[in-house]
């Protein structure tokens, strides 16, 4: 089994790339694989998720070649996939399942979609109870509609939806629902989710109608083929910004990151908590935009995440509890439910990893409220197969005393491929050394420049 081994780190000053952003490489593959024509895709993420995606693409005829780690030349079906003739396996992705199903739904053949333990537990309902309403056909398990799901293919007609939850997922799968289905199909959210999949319909063509939280999309219309950077993942960038902001002297630079608003929540945050930062939008303002980030660490004090800010923090929302134990004061999180339904239950999980180190920590039904400014001791902790919970407490152990363990971490390979070789330079002060991976992850080589 594969572990992280981690131990104090030197005052941080390092200046890195991050792999390309998962939920943008997904939506990458999807819109190009139904374009009529070939995509070049750049900059994708040979994560396992994303990878997924791509053997999913191929199970229903698309043609995917991928010459390098990060480069796809998608042969798009021009809006016709064929059936596939096996069950299309989503490993750990939520994003695939969901955004999938929402594709599968109106087409003129039947499929059935399976995922790993943790994915086959997650709630499948949220997508299958709207998709329903426009004709599908779908069977899950349970009372929450869990994977395996079988789809029948049916006839669907465009609904006007007002999602009970802030989901990007949930919009995006009734989105590409919406381009099979008769008439036009809206989503309205509560809350602004990541748009990812609204400004990647413009620019593959598909027009979408935006009114503030509502989107619109008419049925019938396929996208353009085209080529797509894509940006290193904020997500990503995530762990390395908290190591930095939490300690005065601290220099961080990220070239070439996402920076779309919807997704940057954590600069404002740790900012918030005292450190300083500088972005440049370089390239992509009109479709993804991407550029510099720069972070400096400060005096570190609590802060409080809730509301409009949950979905724009929410897979940011571990290491931000890390930092809240790292910082002096109070940290509270809450509106944050949803983080109870993703690849692990990260309210628990995260209250129990900061307890294991010595934080004050009390769990709320939505949340947490951390004590922060207690020091942390290393501990054996237990990734649950979260590949956020692995990074959020190797960042955690950066700053402990003695050494931290995190068990049964390949599940990192699922987001971030290389994460290995930066904590490696950042633990030995930007100088290679052995490494510290009890073996290697995912691709095992840099994927920074
Ligand atoms: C994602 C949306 C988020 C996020 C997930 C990726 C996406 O989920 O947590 O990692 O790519 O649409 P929800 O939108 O369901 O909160």
């Amino acid at each position: 089994m594969e572990e992280i081994n981690v131990r104090r780190a030197p005052l941080l000053d390092l200046e890195l790339r991050v792999p390309g952003d998962k939920s943008i490489s997904h939506r990458a593959v999807l819109l190009s694989a139904l374009a009529d024509g070939v995509s070049v895709i750049t900059g994708f993420l040979p994560g396992e998720d994303c990878l997924c995606s791509v053997n999913a693409m191929r199970a229903l005829g698309v043609e995917i070649e991928h010459p390098e780690p990060t480069t796809l030349i998608v042969h798009g079906c021009g809006g016709k996939f064929t059936a596939p003739t096996h069950e299309i396996d989503c490993g750990n992705s939520g994003t695939l399942m969901r955004l999938l199903t929402g594709y599968l739904a109106g087409q003129p053949f039947s499929s059935r979609l399976v995922g790993d333990a943790s994915l086959s537990s997650r709630p499948m309902n949220r997508v299958i109870i709207p998709l329903s309403q426009m004709g599908a056909k779908i069977t899950g398990q349970g009372e929450k509609g869990t994977a395996p799901l079988e789809i029948e293919g049916a006839a669907l007609t465009g609904i006007d939806y007002q999602s009970p939850v802030a989901s990007a997922q949930i919009k995006s799968a009734l989105l590409l629902a919406g381009l099979f289905a008769r008439g036009t199909t809206t989503v309205t959210e509560p809350v602004q989710s990541r748009d990812h999949s609204e400004r990647m319909f413009a620019y593959y063509g598909l027009a979408p109608q935006r009114e503030e939280l509502k989107v619109s999309i008419a049925g019938g219309v396929i996208p353009e083929a085209k080529n797509f950077q894509v940006p290193g993942d904020v997500s990503s960038a995530a762990f390395w910004l908290v190591a930095a902001a939490a300690q005065p002297g601290s220099h961080l630079m990220i070239k070439d990151v996402g920076l779309n608003l919807t997704r940057t929540g954590i600069l404002g945050v740790l900012v918030r908590m005292g450190a300083r930062h500088r972005e440049l939008i370089e390239t992509g303002a009109n479709v993804e935009p991407m550029g510099l980030l720069e972070v400096w660490g400060g005096d570190f004090h609590g802060t409080t995440i809730e509301g409009k800010e949950i979905p724009n923090v929410i897979d940011e929302l571990p290491v931000l509890a890390v930092a809240g134990a790292l910082a002096s004061g109070t940290t509270i999180i809450r509106d944050a439910k949803e983080l109870r339904v993703k690849e692990a239950d990260r309210i628990s999980v995260v209250v129990n990893h900061l307890r294991a180190m010595g934080a004050e920590v009390e769990e709320l039904e939505d949340g947490m409220i951390i004590q922060g400014g207690r020091p942390l001791h290393g501990a054996v902790l237990e990734s649950h197969g979260d590949h956020r919970i692995a990074m959020a407490f190797a960042i955690a152990g950066l700053f402990a005393e003695g050494e931290t363990r995190i068990l049964d971490t390949a599940c990192v390979a699922t987001s971030y491929p290389g994460f290995g070789v930066t904590l490696e330079r950042v633990l030995q002060g930007g100088e290679p050394s052995t490494p510290v991976f009890a073996k290697v992850l995912g691709y095992g080589e840099d994927v920074e420049s």
